[in-house]
């Protein structure tokens, strides 16, 4: 496994690189959702290229960026059992060095949920998506739908931009509780660990409520509001019935709509998500 930390060295490993190339973007503290990604690529591609980049202008000044996890040399490890090609660790001069200018913006999908809460977050990230695809030209790229806005504002950019890859979206991995799998799980202290699985659970209420029929948007969210409320450690931030393309809000799903929410749980924000129909 190779590790390659400047943006000429990663642009001509690429060039030796036979056959295709799925490529997963991360920002290290890699767990099983991850794993689950790599994998995918490896299964799919000729060679797995990994980026670890915690990137800083998807981060809000009053966000987690100096306190996000980091362990590098657990990730290598993990990478390298996984059998991953190169893992692309560039530094923050690398990426972007002085006078740095240049922002990508998708509009309007990144305006609703995560968008309403961290305006700025989306710019960061479709920013950096794009730097690294430039670099690493990969065929197939992967993403986890536990991010469903990010995977669909990043199929956007590839589709607008006309990017000459795929991009795949993956299935969220979850814990035994039903907590889907993040970097950020770490900060939960026991008692709101404890607390946590209750994302799941009110996803769980929607689709059965949606199984035996219910269409009407307010009254699966009401339900759902009022299963989280029991939990005393999570603040909802937004909870949101939307359709699965354009993110606008649903009064009644038709055919299937995107169910997500994020919860605050102390400091730490999770969000979850699910595709009822
Ligand atoms: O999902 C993430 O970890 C990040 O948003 C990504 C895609 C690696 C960009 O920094």
């Amino acid at each position: 496994m190779k590790i390659i930390e400047t943006i000429a060295e990663m642009k001509a490993a690429r060039l030796k690189l036979k056959g295709s190339v799925g490529f997963v973007p991360t920002m290290g503290y890699l767990h099983e959702g991850h794993l689950s990604l790599v994998r995918k690529a490896g299964e799919e591609n000729k060679s797995v290229v990994v980026s670890i980049y915690v990137n800083p202008t998807q981060f809000a000044p009053t966000e987690d960026l100096s306190k996000y996890p980091r362990d590098l040399n657990r990730d290598l490890s993990m990478l390298e059992k996984e059998g991953t090609d190169i893992v692309f660790f560039p530094s923050d001069k690398e990426i972007y060095p002085q006078g740095y200018d240049t922002w990508v913006t998708v509009d309007k999908l990144t305006k609703p949920l995560e968008g309403s809460s961290r305006p700025t977050h989306f710019r960061g990230v479709t920013t950096i998506v794009n730097k690294l695809f430039n670099i690493v030209r990969p065929d197939n790229t992967y993403f986890g739908q536990k991010d469903a806005q990010q995977a669909l504002v990043i199929k956007k950019m590839a589709k607008d931009l006309d990017m000459n890859l795929k991009v795949v979206v993956c299935p969220t991995v979850r814990e035994p509780d039903g907590l889907a799998m993040s970097s950020r799980n770490v900060y939960l202290t026991p008692e709101q660990r404890k607390g946590a699985p209750v994302l799941y659970k009110s996803l769980m209420l929607a689709k059965d409520l949606f199984s035996h029929g219910e269409r009407n948007a307010a009254v699966i969210l009401g339900q759902m509001t009022t299963l989280i409320k029991k939990e005393p450690l999570a603040n909802i931030d937004y909870i949101s019935i939307a359709d699965t393309e354009t993110l606008e809000e649903l009064r009644t799903i038709e055919k299937s709509a995107l169910v997500s929410m994020a919860i605050k749980f102390g400091k730490t924000r999770l969000i979850d998500n699910l595709i009822l129909g």
